[in-house]
């Protein structure tokens, strides 16, 4: 017995019904011909790849013409792939609108913020709030779903393809129309509009509804509450988009789910991806590494935020690579063993399916020097033969699929709302980076060996935490703020840094005193920034140094103790790291950048009233990543060495399913790029 599997996630992929991760790939077999449409369902088999995304990009060949469809070369596809025993995520097609369609309807086409025209010619050509567009959609989708109802092959609907990858800021006269009506929802009056903007500022003030744009180039900068309502309505046009495919789906194929993949990834920041994921019947994610210093940290990062995205649950790993990708400005290949460590590390962080973008390393197209898991090689090459080994190993951990993922003992919030206001222009620094500020804080705890959760805010659920971070939480209600307090005070300890708290929901300052409504709670009041410049740096007397922001501190609570005080620039001698004791827990803030270095040294001190502290062997930390999946009967550690170096793992006990075998008693050793995954029994956390 283990714990329900989520409810519709298609675990039926291969046909025969037995539960198993899912295995696969983006499926573009147009651009083949028939001999190697066998071959590939050959090779499918032979890596052990049970599912595959299909029709992403057909629109064109589906529908040659606005009234004459092409299904037949389809129809074959699947049921050769239903052969051989491997199952479908349906495309809807609806990613890249076809030539006939832009040619006779060129007002679907989106318009750049300085009025300029998006033309065909790459993909995503298309207006979110276009009706023309969405009726063409809707047809496709009904045909689709129509003729492949019935299709044994068909375990899932994939609706349309990485929505607003390239088309979420729309700036044409149908995204104006859509947006007023969007704010007449919400604001209901006009009155309450004006307010919400602050239009008494710079004569903005609107006397009719039709007069109101979006943020459209404008000579200096725009209104930034029209800029927070306009990134809250893009995203909310595309949510649309998902329903209203969902809808015809569900019509049509009622027990069939249906996803869309998400790009929690890197910069990738329009999309409220918590606020969808109610829309769809499982979460799915496509994630790319980006080479830097912390790449295999932001892997572990978006992957552990598509976890708290999906509320814990499994979720689809819809997307990613076996070595390059074609889009970076230099595109490496992957290191021996990347290709399956990067893809564990997903599983570990409650993948139940593992899928490339592509199947076949295209020979023609903008795609072409993209990886693929057949690469232009072909089958005798190290790259397919890593593929095969890979399918192995996923086979090995079928136990697995259905296990939640075990929360931590820390969180760390991620706030969509936040990410888009602290970055806008007009502001104290121009430098400001969110999502990097949340992954510092998750590199720290990476190297201290210390799990925890990304966790999106808004959610219920807090008070599990023992100690809940939250980095540039910037715009704070009133409810989050009782929240917050609640949980310091309830037992929890709270740690919020820099420009935290200082708007309200309509991006209006709370005045009396940074951070506004975090105040009182964090017992200090700021009167003025004290943003750096470029290279600028501070010392704190704690042996950190401080970049990007500072703050002018004055304790103004009780309780309040300063764990660190700044050194050197302008406030040297005032407090830099505060924490106040409130009820039965504490609220502490840093003030300045200190960047995953200092906030390792930081961190102990933060972490210590909580009495949260490493898993791991000491001489593991930072190498080794220890993430806990469990069902009702067991628990899953998967640990991940993430370091070129082999890493001992004394005390770390459990029956292997995967990994390298050790005689009984003899300390586990784990290489460079490889991952041990040890079940316990479920009593033993
Ligand atoms: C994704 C997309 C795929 C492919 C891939 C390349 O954005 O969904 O179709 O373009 O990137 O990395």
């Amino acid at each position: 017995m283990t714990s329900p599997l989520t409810p519709r996630f298609p675990y039926a992929a291969g046909g025969d019904g037995a539960r198993r991760l899912v295995y696969g790939a983006d499926y573009n077999p147009e651009q083949w011909s028939r001999e190697v449409w066998e071959e590939d369902v050959r090779l499918m088999r032979e890596a052990g790849v049970n599912i595959v995304s299909l029709g992403i990009f057909s629109w064109a060949l589906l529908q040659p013409t606005r009234d004459t469809w092409d299904f037949g070369w389809l129809d074959e596809v699947m049921d050769l792939l239903h052969r051989g025993g491997i199952g479908v995520d349906l495309a809807t097609a609806t990613a890249s609108p076809p030539p006939w369609l832009t040619t006779a309807h060129p007002e679907i086409l989106p318009v750049t913020a300085a009025g300029e025209t998006v033309w065909p010619g790459a993909r995503q050509h298309w207006r979110p709030t276009s009706p023309v567009f969405r009726t063409h959609a809707l047809r496709l989708v009904r045909a689709l779903a129509t003729r492949y109802a019935a299709h044994p092959a068909l375990v899932a609907w994939h609706v349309n393809n990485e929505l607003g990858c390239h088309n979420v800021y729309d700036y044409s006269d149908d995204a104006a129309r859509a947006f007023r009506t969007w704010l007449r929802h919400r604001y209901a009056t006009l009155s309450d509009l004006n307010h919400a903007w602050g239009t008494a500022f710079w004569s903005q003030r609107y006397s009719d509804w039709d007069q109101i744009l979006p943020p459209r180039q404008a000579a200096s900068h725009p209104n930034p509450t029209q800029q927070l309502d306009f990134k809250r309505f893009s995203s909310d046009a595309l949510k649309e988009h998902v329903r209203a495919e969902r809808e015809v789906l569900r019509e049509l194929t009622p027990g069939v789910p249906v996803t869309t993949n998400f790009m929690v990834m890197g910069s990738t920041k329009g999309m409220n991806y918590p606020d969808w994921a109610g829309e769809i019947d499982f979460v799915s994610n496509d994630h790319y590494v980006q080479p830097g210093p912390q790449d295999r940290d932001e892997l572990s990062f978006s992957a552990n935020l598509t976890s708290g995205i999906a509320g814990h649950r499994p979720w689809f790993l819809m997307e990613h690579s076996t070595g390059a990708v074609n889009w970076q400005p230099v595109n490496l290949p992957k290191q021996p063993g990347e290709l399956a460590r990067d893809s564990l590390l997903h599983v570990a962080h409650g993948a139940d399916a593992v899928c490339f973008f592509q199947w076949r390393q295209s020979a023609a197209g903008a795609e072409k020097y993209h990886s693929a898991m057949v690469p232009h090689a072909g089958a005798d090459s190290d790259l397919f033969r890593s593929v095969v080994e890979l399918g192995r190993t996923l086979e090995a951990l079928a136990p697995v699929a259905g296990a939640e993922r075990e929360p931590a003992r820390v969180a760390i919030l991620f706030d969509w709302e936040s990410w888009w206001t602290s970055e806008h222009d007009s502001h104290p620094t121009s430098r400001l980076d969110y999502r990097q500020e949340a992954l510092d804080w998750y590199t720290a705890l990476h190297r201290l060996g210390v799990r925890a959760d990304i966790v999106p805010a808004h959610r219920t659920g807090l008070a599990a935490y023992d100690v809940v971070i939250a980095p540039v939480l910037h715009v704070v209600g009133q409810t989050l703020a009782k929240e917050l307090t609640q949980y310091a005070e309830g037992g929890g300890h709270l740690v919020t840094t820099y420009f935290s708290g200082v708007v309200d929901e309509n991006d209006h300052v709370w005045l009396g005193g940074y951070p506004g409504a975090l105040s009182e709670l964090l017992g200090i009041r700021i009167e003025e920034f004290g943003p750096l410049l470029d290279g600028v740096t501070v010392d704190l007397d704690n042996a950190t140094t401080g970049s990007l922001w500072t703050d002018r501190i004055t304790v103004s609570g009780r309780d309040v103790d300063v764990l660190a005080r700044y050194r050197t620039g302008t406030y040297a001698a005032r407090p830099a790291v505060t924490r106040r004791t409130t009820g039965r827990g504490s609220a502490a803030y840093v003030s300045t950048r200190l960047g995953a270095a200092g906030l390792t040294e930081l961190l102990p001190e933060l972490l210590a009233p909580s009495g949260v502290t490493s898993e791991l062997p000491e001489g593991a930390r930072g190498s080794v990543e220890l993430v806990v999946r469990r069902d009702a009967v067991s628990r899953y550690l998967f640990l991940v060495n993430r370091s070129e170096e082999p890493v001992p793992l004394p005390a770390v006990t459990g029956d292997v399913l995967i990994g390298p075998a050790t005689a009984s008693g003899e300390t586990l050793v784990l290489p460079p790029r490889e991952v041990v995954v040890l079940r316990q029994p479920a009593s033993s956390s």
